[in-house]
């Protein structure tokens, strides 16, 4: 079906409202390749991919889905040139000090996911106001995963527990699911449904090994820049097409 983009300001109707993912996260990939493409530097890839995430964050309001995680920067991308991490770091701090006016309007409540004491102290500021002053918001729910690893997210939540249980506030024989997943950096959010990579890259890249046990992934060859409403269409179109079985026998 072709789908007309003036009409993608609401939900397609091809796409089932009840059958909608309650928490779609992004691997935002592909913005050095796009800015490479057009002969610019890789930091105009950045900046272009900040524009395709704001505009994914209102699809998912104007459609519906209720949460939306974005992977910004991994534990492994401090390897990169510094003039890069520097740039993204600043790239950071700019857009959240931007928008925090007009995330309170969209009434988002944004949460940063990360090992977060390790970022810039002038961007650590900004995030701890965004997170103060949308707390109470009650519209979509918008995390960022930044400094963000899932093999550290799940070292920091087996010391935290230890620690507790070396305090004696836990015993050994009450750790299960549930409380361990109390200690990560997601405690509180749903699991992703759906977990979207873009520029054809078939990995996880240590993005949230533990919450993403049964999400469907979907892969799409466009690079993150160019990732726009048709692009978030065909992902869920792709996912209501799927049978998840969660170990059982067939669904539908
Ligand atoms: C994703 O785009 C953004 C970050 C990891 C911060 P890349 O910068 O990884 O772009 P490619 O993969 O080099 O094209
Ligand atoms: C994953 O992309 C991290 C983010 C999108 C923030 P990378 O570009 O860092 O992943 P690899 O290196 O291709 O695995
Ligand atoms: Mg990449």
């Amino acid at each position: 079906m072709t789908v007309n983009p003036i009409s993608l300001k609401q939900l397609p109707p091809d796409l089932d409202r009840d059958r909608l993912p309650q928490h779609v996260a992004v691997i935002m990939d592909g913005n050095g390749r796009w800015a490479k493409q057009k002969g610019r530097p890789r930091i105009l890839g950045h900046q272009k991919g900040v524009d395709t995430l704001k505009d994914l964050l209102r699809c998912c309001r104007d459609w519906g889905v209720p949460a939306l995680t974005a992977y910004a920067f991994s534990t492994e991308n401090w390897g990169r040139p510094l003039e890069e991490v520097e740039f993204l770091m600043t790239l950071f701090e700019r857009v959240l000090r931007r928008e925090l006016q007009e995330m309170m309007e969209e009434n988002v409540r944004i949460r940063f996911v990360g090992n977060l004491v390790a970022l810039p102290d002038s961007l650590q500021q900004e995030i701890a106001r965004s997170m103060t002053d949308t707390q109470n918001n009650s519209g979509i729910q918008f995390t960022v995963a930044t400094n963000y690893g899932g093999r550290q997210e799940i070292v920091q939540a087996c010391r935290a527990i230890a620690s507790k249980v070396e305090q004696g506030y836990l015993r050994v024989e009450d750790i299960d699911e549930a409380i361990f997943e109390q200690h990560l950096y997601t405690q509180g959010l749903v699991n992703p449904d759906l977990i979207i990579r873009t520029s054809g890259e078939m990995r996880i890249s240590n993005f949230l090994l533990w919450q993403i046990a049964y999400a469907e992934i979907y892969v799409t060859e466009t690079l993150w820049p160019d990732f726009d409403r048709l692009e978030f269409h065909k992902a869920l179109t792709a996912y209501q097409k799927r049978d998840r079985r969660f170990g059982k026998v067939n669904n539908k």
